[in-house]
C-alpha cells in the first residue's frame, strides 16, 4: 500500500431486525422541525412511514413531509425541497428509502441555505460548501449505493442531459443510518439485482487500479465473494434473512470510503453508466451492468495481472496450463454468467438507449485518469456500441 491518507467516518449505523428501536435517542439530538423525505409510496404499502411518523410524533417533532424523490432526484425536485426547508426553517432531515431517497437528503443539506444555484455550486463547479449544513438521518429501504455512509449525492439535470454525483466531506455524511434488512425484503427483484450489481461495481472500481500490494484488494475480494455467494442465495429465495444482511452491510462497506484509502481508484463504469442514466433515466445498477463487460474487456491488456488476480481470487478460476490473457478471459466470462443468472440487463437498447444518443452520451461521460487505461471519447461509443450488440 503506497498512499497516504486520514480514515474517519461519522455516521453511526444501527444495524438489524430491530434498528428502528434507536431512532428516538437519536431524535433528542435535534431541533423540532423535521423534514421527512421520501419516494412515490413504497414507505406506505410496508407500513414503515406510520411506524415513523409515530416516532417522530411521540417525540414531540413537527413534520414537513416532503414525498415524491424520483428514482435518480432531478435538480428541480432539490429546489423545491429547498424552499420548503427555508419556509419551515427545518431543523433536521430524515431520509426514508432508497439511495435516491438519502442522495436527495444530502444535496438538500448543503443546499436549503446555499445563496447560489446549488446545481452550478456544486455539480457544474464543483465547489465545497460555505453555508448551514442541515443534518441528515437515514433509514435505508433498498441497498446498493452505499449512500447511508457516504458523502456522495447524485443529482440529475434532464435539461442539461447530465447526472453528476459530488462527494461531499464527513460534515455531509449522515449522522446515523438505519439498517433493518427485512425492511428490503419488499423490493422488486429487479431493483433488488440492480442494486446487488451496483454495489460489485462500487468494488470494481475500487479494485481494477493500481499495481502496488495493497490491502484493499484483499478486502474487496472477501467482500466480493460474500456477495456472489449471497445474491445467489437471495435470488432464489428475498426473504431469506441471512443473505440479505450481508448483501446489505457488503454495501455499506464497498462505498463508506474504506476501501478507496492508499490507492488509486477507476470510476469511469459510473461515469459511462451515469451518463447512460442522464439520456435515459434508467436505474442506476443496470446502467453499470450494461456498460462493464465491454468497458472491462477493453482495459483488461493493461491491467492483465489484475484481471488475472479477479479471476482466480474471486471466480476461482483454475490457472493450470493456461495463459494470462486466457485466465483473465475466463474471469470475466464468469462474471458475465453470474450477471445473465441473477437477471442483470447487458445491453443498453433495453434500457433506452438508442443509435443517435451515443455521441452525446460520450460526451457526457467525464474521463478520470485513475484506471488501467485513459479512455477516449471515441473508446465510450466503441463500449457503447459493443453493449448494443448485446450480450
Ligand atoms: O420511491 P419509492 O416508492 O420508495 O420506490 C423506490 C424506487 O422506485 C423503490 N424502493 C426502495 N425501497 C423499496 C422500494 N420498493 C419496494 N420496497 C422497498 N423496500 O426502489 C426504487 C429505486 O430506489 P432508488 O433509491 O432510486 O435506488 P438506489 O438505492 O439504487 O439509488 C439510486 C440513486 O443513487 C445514486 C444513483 O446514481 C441514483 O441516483 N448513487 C448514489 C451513490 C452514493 N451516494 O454514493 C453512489 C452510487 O454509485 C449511485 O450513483
Ligand atoms: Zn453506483
Amino acid at each position: 500500500m503506497l498512499g497516504n491518507f486520514c480514515y474517519s467516518n461519522p455516521t453511526k449505523l444501527y444495524f438489524g431486525e430491530n434498528a428502528l428501536e434507536y431512532l428516538t435517542d437519536e431524535l433528542k439530538h435535534y431541533g423540532t422541525v423535521v423534514q421527512l423525505v421520501y419516494g412515490s409510496g413504497s414507505i406506505k404499502k410496508s407500513g414503515l412511514y406510520d411506524q415513523v411518523v409515530a416516532i417522530l410524533k411521540a417525540c414531540g417533532k413537527t413534520i414537513v413531509e416532503d414525498s415524491g424523490v424520483m428514482p435518480n432526484p432531478t435538480v428541480e425536485k432539490l429546489y423545491q425541497g429547498c424552499k420548503l426547508a427555508k419556509e419551515n426553517q427545518v431543523d433536521f432531515i430524515l431520509a426514508v428509502g432508497g439511495g435516491s431517497v438519502c442522495d436527495y437528503a444530502k444535496a438538500l443539506s448543503v443546499s436549503a441555505w446555499c445563496e447560489e444555484d446549488p446545481w452550478d455550486k456544486y455539480y457544474l463547479r464543483m465547489e465545497d460548501v460555505s453555508n448551514k449544513i442541515i443534518p441528515v438521518g437515514c433509514i435505508l429501504t433498498m441497498v446498493g449505493t452505499g449512500s447511508e455512509m457516504n458523502g456522495g449525492a447524485v443529482i440529475t439535470n434532464h435539461a442539461q442531459k447530465l447526472k453528476i454525483g459530488h462527494v461531499f466531506g464527513e460534515n455531509v455524511f449522515p449522522k446515523f443510518s438505519i439498517l433493518n434488512p427485512k425492511l428490503t425484503y419488499t423490493l422488486p427483484k429487479y431493483q433488488m439485482v440492480a442494486g446487488i450489481y451496483d454495489i460489485m461495481n462500487h468494488i470494481t472500481e475500487q479494485y481494477f487500479s493500481g499495481e502496488d500490494d495493497n490491502t484493499t484488494d484483499y478486502l474487496a475480494e472477501g467482500l466480493m465473494r460474500s456477495l456472489i455467494h449471497s445474491s445467489r442465495v437471495a435470488v432464489q429465495n428475498p426473504e431469506d434473512y441471512e443473505a440479505r444482511s450481508n448483501i446489505m452491510w457488503t454495501a455499506t462497506w464497498a462505498l463508506n470510503t474504506l476501501l478507496a484509502k492508499g490507492k488509486a481508484t477507476d470510476w469511469m463504469v459510473h461515469m459511462i453508466g451515469q451518463s447512460v442514466g442522464a439520456y435515459t433515466d434508467a436505474t442506476h445498477g443496470m446502467t453499470l451492468a450494461a456498460v462493464s463487460l465491454p468497458y472491462y474487456r477493453m482495459i483488461c491488456p493493461y491491467g492483465l495481472q489484475k484481471f488475472k488476480r479477479f479471476a482466480t481470487n474471486v471466480w476461482d478460476v483454475l490457472p493450470n496450463g493456461k495463459t494470462d490473457e486466457q485466465i483473465a478471459a475466463e474471469g470475466l466470462q464468469r462474471m458475465k454468467e453470474w450477471m445473465q443468472e441473477i437477471g442483470l440487463v447487458l445491453n443498453i437498447q433495453e434500457l433506452g438507449v438508442t443509435e443517435d444518443m451515443l455521441e452525446g452520451i460520450a460526451q457526457g461521460t467525464f474521463l478520470l485518469d485513475g484506471g488501467y487505461k485513459v479512455l477516449t471519447k471515441q473508446d465510450v461509443v466503441e463500449i457503447l456500441k459493443q453493449s448494443m450488440q448485446g450480450e
